[in-house]
């Protein structure tokens, strides 16, 4: 029963290469605490990442370090789940079923889509088009309650409980005869907060650092160096006022903003205290103020994702492993969606 779902966190990262402080702050360091409280899922999202060409032997090396990164960042793979999605079947077949539950005028809403397909939309490989229904089934495959990401995968997240919605309604009663009262896909929960939901381009406060960024000092990458990340940060775009000293005075300065923000997520505080401190400094004491503290938090997480890849094989025994457990979560879901949906098999 929907009700007595016990809370459930899944979310996952792409395997596309360049995972940045915008995916740290947004996402993964967001993930660590989560294990304190609620039975965990991370998964790194290989399936989604070919819908855009992927290189194989590239894809092969960043689903491992995405993997490395979760780990590094604080992740336990023993008492939660780690794996990469194409290793559960359960996710091709649930999105296939929601891509016949998902409506055409929803997906064509899909501001990412648009983004990604960009001009040449006609181009665009089918999978782009229908990646969100994958990443209800993603989600839905382990009727997970939470979902921490950062604000750009908000309106998928819509998407998913529309789907969970239509779902329910559509088989009603076949979900009241296999003995669901409420439902049996719960409404999952976005869980996106936090002074860095949405880090921007250290080049352009108004564009999101992105990992397909042409320009490599738009980003702060999780494998940067310590010089790397001084350089980028002493290279940030500002504008020529000093710090204002309230949240307020932020407005239509994207790139204070940013890097306000950015320092506050790092150092587990809000923007608010940030000004307090640094209001009305110069932004050369602190840009470097943040230099510090960006290479204090990242190096040793860098430093462990570099150990954690020296041992590939490692790497995916903790993926293998987290996959058998993943399966074992989705098969009984899947066994009962079968049957609703009315396919004939086994029954479970
Ligand atoms: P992706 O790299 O697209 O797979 O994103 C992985 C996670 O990082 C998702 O939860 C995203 O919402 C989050 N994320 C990606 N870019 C940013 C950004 N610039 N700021 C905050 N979160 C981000
Ligand atoms: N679409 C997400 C992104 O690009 C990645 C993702 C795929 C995801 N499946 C998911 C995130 C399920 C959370 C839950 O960032």
């Amino acid at each position: 029963m929907t009700t007595s779902l016990a809370p459930r966190v899944f979310s996952g990262v792409q395997p596309t290469g360049n995972l940045h402080l915008g995916n740290y702050l947004g996402a993964v360091s967001r993930f660590v605490p989560l294990q304190e409280s609620f039975e965990c899922i991370f998964c790194v999202v290989d399936m989604h990442a070919i819908t855009v060409w992927q290189e194989p032997k590239e894809l092969f090396h960043n689903t491992r370090e995405v993997a490395a990164a979760f780990i590094a960042a604080g992740i336990d793979p023993k008492r939660h789940i780690v794996f990469n999605q194409s290793q559960v079947q359960a996710h091709a077949e649930l999105a296939w079923i929601f891509n016949c539950v998902a409506r055409l005028g929803w997906l064509n809403r899909m501001t990412q889509f648009k983004e990604k397909a960009g001009k040449d939309r006609e181009n665009a490989s089918v999978g782009l088009y229908a990646y969100p229904n994958l990443m209800a089934a993603d989600i839905l495959a382990y009727r997970a309650t939470h979902v921490p990401v950062g604000e750009d995968q908000k309106q998928h997240l819509e998407l998913t409980r529309d789907i969970a919605q239509k779902f329910n309604n559509d088989y009603a009663e076949e979900i009241a005869a296999a003995g669901y009262a409420n439902g049996f896909f719960p409404m999952t929960e976005p869980l996106i907060a936090g002074p860095a939901t949405r880090v921007m381009s250290l080049r352009d406060g108004t564009k999101k650092m992105s990992k397909s960024d042409p320009s490599d000092l738009s980003r702060i990458n999780l494998t940067d160096d310590a010089d790397t990340i001084a350089k980028k940060i002493r290279k940030a775009k500002t504008d020529p006022e000093p710090l204002p000293t309230e949240a307020k005075g932020l407005e239509g300065r994207p790139e204070a903003a940013n890097l306000a923000g950015i320092y506050a997520a790092l150092s587990g505080t809000d923007v608010e205290a940030v000004l307090k401190e640094f209001g009305s400094a110069q932004f050369s004491g602190f840009k470097q103020a943040l230099i510090d503290l960006a290479v204090e938090k990242l190096s040793p997480i860098t430093g462990e994702m570099k150990r954690l890849m020296d041992d590939p094989t490692h790497i995916d025994a903790i993926l293998s492993d987290g996959a058998d457990r993943a399966r074992a979560l989705a098969e009984p879901i899947m066994r009962d969606v079968r049957k609703i949906v009315g396919f004939v098999g086994r029954a479970g």
